[in-house]
């Protein structure tokens, strides 16, 4: 019998222990997750410094620092659980949506590693993963719940309606919100990754600079980013060109309230029409402080729960692909070794 044939008739446990890889964009990740909810193990090594002059991630040089950290990350995420390799249930592996250097470098390596253990090859959606990190967040929580996915490539208000399953309420018509914290981040000459640095700035600064409303109070879920964008680098270039000062930080904070708050209102929507009352975040925007104690007000005033994942599983990392890869791993929706990386997959 083949690798895949072998793999096909495992016996699944409920408490199986998954190693998980993530090399999407400039993290390198691995973890090791107990049930899909106890993390035994998170390992994250980012490139994020080699990215800063170029004012982005550069694709050659995060596929590059994948590789050189590929195994140290995976060898520091075993012993950190204090586990054998051959304590390893399955392997699961970012597949899509990302860099395609860069995820074939987790994809190559996640493929040696199980076909080596004669273990399960398990393909995660980046874009799953990143809702999946609820459940570690609160190992109580179960489905149906709203989320927030507000990353650096996609922005939506999702009802997750069982642990496979969810309807995309509305999303993104243009720019990914990450994205709009990016490039007014580096419009206002602050460094890369710009999410962090607005929050950092918009701290001191006040909510006085009028920008357009969005789509924010109009019926119906979908955002638009791009003219919030525009309208912050019109507004900053006008003074440049004249050679005026202003103020940065207020910039900062106008801009990153109207960003932040469109999505609390359309999960709020949602919560109301759905008569769904738990919420949950993900994707790297939902480490932003505002965001959070926004919306743990509104949720307060109603009574929702909410359930924040700690920060550091909501930017890229790899326990949330164990989280997610259990639920795979469940349902025997194990790859065979030609597996492939894909730039983009679909948000369902
Ligand atoms: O989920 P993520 O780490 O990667 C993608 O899957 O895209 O999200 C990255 C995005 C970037 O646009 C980054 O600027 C943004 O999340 N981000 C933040 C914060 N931390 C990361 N945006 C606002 N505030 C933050 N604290
Ligand atoms: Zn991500």
């Amino acid at each position: 019998m083949n690798y895949f044939d072998n793999v096909c008739n495992v016996a699944v446990k409920d408490d199986a222990i998954i190693l998980a890889i993530e090399s999407s964009c400039d993290e390198t990740a691995a973890s090791v997750i107990r049930g899909g909810r106890e993390i035994l193990s998170s390992v994250i090594m980012s490139s994020s410094t080699e990215h800063v002059k170029f004012g982005g991630v550069v694709p050659e040089i995060a596929s590059r620092a994948h590789t050189t950290a590929i195994s140290l990350t995976v060898e520091k995420a075993v012993s950190d659980a204090n586990i054998k390799l051959s304590d390893i249930d399955a392997v699961a592996v970012t597949y899509g949506a990302g860099l395609l250097g860069a995820l074939l470098v987790g994809v190559s390596y996640a493929k040696s590693l199980a076909y080596s253990l004669g273990v399960p090859l398990i393909p995660v959606s980046h874009i799953r993963g990143h809702l999946a990190a609820a459940y570690l967040a609160d190992v109580t929580l179960k489905p149906p719940f709203i989320s927030i996915l507000a990353s650096g490539g996609h922005t939506a208000v999702i009802a997750v309606e069982n642990y496979y399953d969810f309807k995309i309420l509305g999303q993104t018509l243009d720019d990914a919100v990450g994205e709009a914290f990016d490039k007014v981040a580096r419009v206002l000459k602050l460094e890369y990754p710009g999410g962090p640095n607005i929050e950092k700035l918009a701290v001191s600064g006040s909510n006085s600079v009028k920008l357009p409303v969005m789509l924010k109070g109009k019926k119906g879920y979908d955002f638009s980013y791009s003219g919030l964008k525009t309208a912050v680098i019109n507004y900053v270039h006008k003074f440049e060109q004249n050679g005026e000062e202003f103020n940065k930080a207020d910039v900062a904070c106008s801009f990153q309230t109207a960003a932040v708050s469109v999505l609390i209102q359309k999960a709020i929507m949602a919560a109301e029409e759905t008569g769904i009352t738990t919420v949950t975040v993900g994707g790297g925007v939902a480490a932003n402080g505002f965001l959070r104690s926004e919306l743990q007000k509104e949720c307060e005033k109603r009574g929702y729960r909410l359930i924040l994942p700690q920060k550091k599983y909501c930017t890229d990392n790899a326990a949330m692909i164990g989280a997610e890869g259990y639920l795979q791993y469940k349902i025997k929706n194990f790859a065979s070794l030609d597996l492939n990386a894909k730039a983009s997959v679909s948000l369902k």
